[in-house]
């Protein structure tokens, strides 16, 4: 993702050194910044001088003393290895200007962490875009444990320069805001795909025909990259272990070398562009199984005071493209039909995922139970 975001950084006026492992990397990482440029060009979104202006603001500098001495600003988005953007981190500390905040686009690893390996752990913060980022509006602003509120507003002012729409994550959690619901949505697919419930065209068809999500979870999951899932995942399986038990579906896809998109074939073959999914399919997987899981996870975010629920709405809807929130879809369900349904899969699987969070249980015995009885995650008029 780290060419979209200097991308974006250039489209908004802003001077980018870019830097990888090599310039074998560096150069690929700059052609799909031209494609990208030329497609917003061919779509009018840009003019042919803006695209000029926006590539000769980006410059592929090798190593760090170079590309980080004059920085205002560092984001790094190396792989998922806690160890790897540690290191990155301490080198990027000695080179950067003391001012300099320094942000990772990590999916799921702790912040807090990242800034335990500097000196400034008050100027480490998390900026987390969604793939691709040249189109996906939204960006978390993640505060770790040592995170000043001024490191968490500046990062906040950088996505409204770029066009972005922020959301403040309160708690360095794994999996934050939007990887966490879409974690235990996720697993929802794998387990009904493990367990020989449903086909992957079955599930697929309900979630892009019926739920109108803009991708299949199996077609996202293969876009996203099936490396990044299973790393952000097992992050967050391994935190919430009472919550979340992950089925040997992705790992083995990832050990046989299939990550999905970049790799020609995860869950589906990628090498004649994006899969079909048939439509016929829609009926032949309950969709209210999906909301039910994102729903309570919704329902733990604010129950651990992660994110309030326009937050994480927002986040479902910005980062992801759905067209509803998990709080709003299970304020226009019922809530007390989303605890139903879980308990119901509950007693079916007896599987950690399907414990209703308390604070839907609390809600219901309330008589909260959304729209209809005029509160539920939000208060209605
Ligand atoms: N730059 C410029 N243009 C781009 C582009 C890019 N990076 N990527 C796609 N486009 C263009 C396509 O080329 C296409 O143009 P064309 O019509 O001339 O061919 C146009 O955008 C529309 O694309 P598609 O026809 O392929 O399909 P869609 O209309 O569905 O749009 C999408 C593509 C925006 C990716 C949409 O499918 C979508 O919103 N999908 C969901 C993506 C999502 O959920 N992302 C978040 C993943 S989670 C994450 O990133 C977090 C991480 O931590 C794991």
């Amino acid at each position: 993702m780290g060419h979209g975001i200097a991308q974006i950084m250039a489209m908004a006026g802003l001077g980018v050194s870019m830097t990888d492992v090599n310039r074998e990397f560096m150069e690929k990482g700059y052609d799909r910044i031209k494609w990208s440029l030329e497609k917003f060009v061919e779509k009018r979104t840009i003019r042919q001088d803006e695209m000029d202006a926006a590539l000769a603001r980006i410059k592929l500098v090798d190593g760090y003393p170079n590309t980080v001495s004059n920085a205002d600003f560092v984001i790094e988005a190396a792989p998922e290895d806690l160890a790897l953007k540690k290191k990155i981190f301490s080198d990027i500390d000695a080179h950067a200007p003391p001012h300099a905040i320094l942000a990772s686009n990590t999916s799921a690893l702790s912040i807090t962490a990242l800034g335990s390996a500097t000196k400034r752990g008050d100027r480490v913060v998390g900026m987390h875009f969604f793939n691709p980022p040249q189109i996906m509006p939204l960006v978390e602003v993640i505060k770790g444990a040592d995170t000043s509120d001024q490191t968490a507003q500046t990062t906040f002012d950088l996505a409204k320069r770029l066009g972005k729409t922020p959301i403040l994550v309160k708690k360095d959690v794994r999996g934050f805001v939007v990887n966490s619901v879409l974690g235990y949505v996720f697993n929802e697919a794998f387990w009904a795909l493990n367990r020989g419930e449903a086909t992957r065209d079955q599930i697929d068809s309900a979630v892009r025909y019926k739920a109108g999500f803009p991708m299949g979870l199996f077609e996202l999951a293969d876009f996203v990259g099936l490396d990044i899932i299973d790393d952000a995942t097992k992050q967050t399986a391994l935190e919430y272990a009472d919550r979340m038990k992950i089925p040997p579906v992705v790992e083995p896809m990832v050990k046989a070398g299939k990550l999905g998109q970049k790799s020609g074939e995860g869950f589906y073959n990628w090498k004649s562009g994006r899969p079909r999914i048939p439509f016929e399919l829609a009926d032949e997987f309950d969709i209210d199984r999906v909301y039910a899981v994102a729903v309570n996870g919704a329902a733990w975010l604010v129950y651990d005071g992660v994110a309030v629920p326009e937050d994480i709405d927002t986040g479902m809807k910005f980062g992801l493209g759905w067209p509803s929130g998990p709080c709003e879809i299970g304020d226009r369900l019922g809530l007390d039909i989303v605890v139903a349904k879980l308990r119901e899969l509950q007693a079916k699987f007896n599987e950690p995922t399907y414990k209703p969070c308390p604070l839907l249980e609390e809600y219901v015995a309330k008589g909260w139970t959304g729209r209809q009885a005029k509160r539920g995650f939000y208060t209605y008029a």
